[in-house]
């Protein structure tokens, strides 16, 4: 037999080998198989970068309402987990200076024009609000954004007040008879940040006791 021969013999064989259905499922399953590796090997790298970066940002948000003179303890690990009104647990970081509770920082939230608005508010150790920031809402731009404390100082005016200063029906916006101005043409989005703070507020009243003992102690309580 020709060499020529042998070879188109040869390439004949591989042709027919490219066009067997054995072939094309091995070759898929071999891509499927470098694919998923690549996708989970970058997830992985990934995940530890992104969980890294999402508690810089709780870091910060926290920092803004709970001052740093205010604790000596690593907040991030000073963490309970109590109901919230609806049920749903909600997270609080306890700060303490000295073993003593100072602060408790927690996230609230409620329903405004555009959708869930969520704030993480701070109070001191007898229920005062020591400050609010919206971490994320859907309100609109130019109108309800003003609870942003990029974009005005509204946010502020919580600060020092708490559930008997004003009275619990002055936690409302003036439109309501309470104490807190709305937005010119837009009250819903106000509305629902001083709706959620009072929530907060009243949180603290319904777990005082268990928000003001230091998680220290209560790990010590729980080992005897
Ligand atoms: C396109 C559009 C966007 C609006 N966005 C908001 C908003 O983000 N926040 C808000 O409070 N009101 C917003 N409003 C106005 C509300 O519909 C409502 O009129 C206003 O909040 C006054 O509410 P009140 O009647 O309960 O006082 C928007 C209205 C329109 C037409």
């Amino acid at each position: 037999m020709s060499q020529k021969k042998k070879k188109s013999k040869f390439a004949e064989k591989i042709e027919k080998l490219r066009k067997s259905v054995i072939f094309q499922a091995v070759l898929l399953g071999a891509f499927t198989l470098v694919a998923s590796t690549m996708l989970s090997t970058s997830d992985l790298e990934t995940r530890d970068a992104i969980k890294l970066r999402a508690e810089e940002d709780l870091k910060a948000s926290i920092e803004q309402v709970v001052s740093l003179d205010l604790h000596d303890n690593d907040l991030l690990k000073s963490i309970m987990y109590l109901a919230g009104e609806d049920e749903e647990l909600t997270t609080v970081y306890q700060a303490t200076k000295g073993g003593v509770v100072t602060a408790l920082a927690f996230t609230v939230s409620s329903y405004g024009y555009g959708g869930k608005i969520t704030a993480i508010m701070a109070l001191d150790a007898v229920g005062k609000v020591l400050g609010v920031r919206v971490l994320s809402h859907t309100e609109t731009p130019g109108l309800g954004d003003k609870i942003e404390i990029q974009k005005d100082d509204w946010v502020l005016s919580f600060n020092g007040l708490s559930l008997g200063m004003p009275s619990e029906d002055k936690w409302a916006v003036k439109k309501d008879g309470g104490r807190f101005d709305e937005f010119s043409g837009a009250t819903i989005t106000p509305r629902a940040v001083v709706k959620a703070v009072k929530s907060g507020l009243m949180f603290f009243a319904r777990h005082k006791e268990k928000l003001l003992t230091p998680l220290r102690a209560k790990k010590e309580e729980a080992a005897k």
